[in-house]
Parts: structure tokens; C-alpha cells; sequence
């Protein structure tokens, strides 16, 4: 008989059972990260506080062509939605920088990552973010902007977070003011995830004990 043979034959106790023989053994539970979103704005809400905000916007403007400018990527679904309510002479352009630092914690320092495709200068231009936090973003911005001579400047926001303002600036549009939670849906992200969510919610993070094997 080869030796591996008889050598399968020894029973070897599984390091398992031996941990289990221990008075005080409990097994390990894993922890698996658990994330919930609640709602904190509907669907409806933002389409209906959108056709108000094109409105207001196309009120202010009657007779201008108005050139949208989305800041990548969280803008995406506000800008289209924004733009099909306003009505009249609309174009579109994006934008997307890059801000330096952590997740939670940005050093303020703002770069551009992809330019306009067309000239801002003499056209009435309403800068378009998803959310106005830190202001950090839109005072870089909007410094570029002016410097690029548009015949007005104007900002539009979906929502604003005012208390985790940094910089010294304001939209001329908000859709909702909303506390200082971490929010995605509709355009906002958590690592990528969520922006196609159709309402705004509160994103919160946890762990769960799984059940051990
Ligand atoms: C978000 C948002 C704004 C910016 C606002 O973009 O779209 O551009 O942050 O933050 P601030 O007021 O603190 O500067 P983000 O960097 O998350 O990129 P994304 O749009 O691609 O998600």
C-alpha cells in the first residue's frame, strides 16, 4: 500500500473542533459593512422644485440663449433635467476638477481635470452643481470663469449644505438647503455608487455581525 495511503487514514483533529474543546471559546463572528440610504428629498420633490427653479432662471433671462455649464460628474442628472424645463435658446457644456485631500478631509487646493469645449466669453452662463458644500469648487470656478469674460454669471444648485461652508460663496439658485449629513442620489456619490438613485437620501454606514460558519 503506498504511503500516502495509510497516512489519509490518520484522523487529524481540525484546529476548529480543538477550539471548541476550550472552556471560554467563543467563535469569531464576522463584521460585514452595512450601508442604508434614507430619503431625505423625493423624486417628485426635485422634479417639482426643478420646474420651479427653470422657471425663476428663464424668468431672469427671457430673452438670452442661456449656456448651462455642468461640473462633472455629480451635475449630470440635474443639469438634463434643469435643461429640458427651461425652455428657449439652451446649451451645454461640462467642466471637471479635482479637489486635493482625503475623503473626509480636502486641503481646499482645486485643479482642472477637463476644460470647457467652447468659449464662455460674451454668453450668459449658469454654472450647474448638484451641491454647494465647502464652496471650495465653485470659488475656483467661478475666479476661472470671470477671468474668461461671459456677459453674466450665474450658479444653480440642487442642494446646498451652508454649514460646512468654507469659501465665501453663494448660488443664485438652490433647490433645497439641506443639514450637514452625507447625502447621495441623484447625481451624488459614494464611491461611484448611488448617483443614479432617483431621490436625494442620507447615506449611513455600519457593521453587522454575520453568523459564524
Ligand atoms: C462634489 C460636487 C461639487 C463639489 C462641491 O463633487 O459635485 O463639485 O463636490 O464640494 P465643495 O463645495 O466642498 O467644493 P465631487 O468632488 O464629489 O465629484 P463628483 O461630482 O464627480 O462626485
Amino acid at each position: 500500500m503506498p504511503k500516502w495511503t495509510s497516512w489519509a487514514r490518520v484522523s487529524v483533529p481540525r484546529w476548529a473542533d480543538l477550539m471548541a474543546q476550550r472552556a471560554n471559546y467563543k467563535p469569531r463572528t464576522k463584521r460585514k459593512a452595512t450601508e442604508s440610504v434614507r430619503t431625505l428629498i423625493s423624486s417628485a420633490q426635485i422634479q417639482r422644485r426643478i420646474a420651479e427653479m427653470a422657471k425663476e432662471i428663464r424668468r431672469d433671462f427671457p430673452n438670452d440663449p442661456l449656456h448651462l455649464v455642468g461640473v462633472l460628474k455629480g451635475s449630470v442628472f440635474f443639469l438634463t433635467d434643469l435643461a429640458r424645463q427651461i425652455g428657449g435658446e439652451i446649451s451645454i457644456d461640462f467642466i471637471a476638477v479635482s479637489s486635493y485631500g482625503s475623503d473626509t478631509h480636502s486641503s481646499g487646493e482645486v485643479k482642472l481635470t477637463r476644460d470647457l469645449d467652447s468659449s464662455i466669453e460674451g454668453k450668459t452662463v449658469i454654472v450647474v452643481e448638484d451641491i454647494l458644500d465647502t464652496g471650495m469648487t465653485l470659488q475656483y470656478l467661478l475666479r476661472v470663469f470671470d477671468q474668461r469674460k461671459p456677459r453674466r454669471l450665474r450658479v444653480a444648485v440642487l442642494l446646498d449644505k451652508p454649514e460646512r461652508r468654507l469659501a465665501k460663496v453663494r448660488a443664485d439658485y438652490v433647490g433645497f438647503t439641506i443639514p450637514n449629513e452625507f447625502v447621495v442620489g441623484f447625481g451624488l456619490d459614494y464611491a461611484e455608487r448611488y448617483r443614479n438613485l432617483a431621490d436625494v437620501g442620507v447615506l449611513t454606514l455600519g457593521t453587522q455581525a454575520k453568523k459564524p460558519a
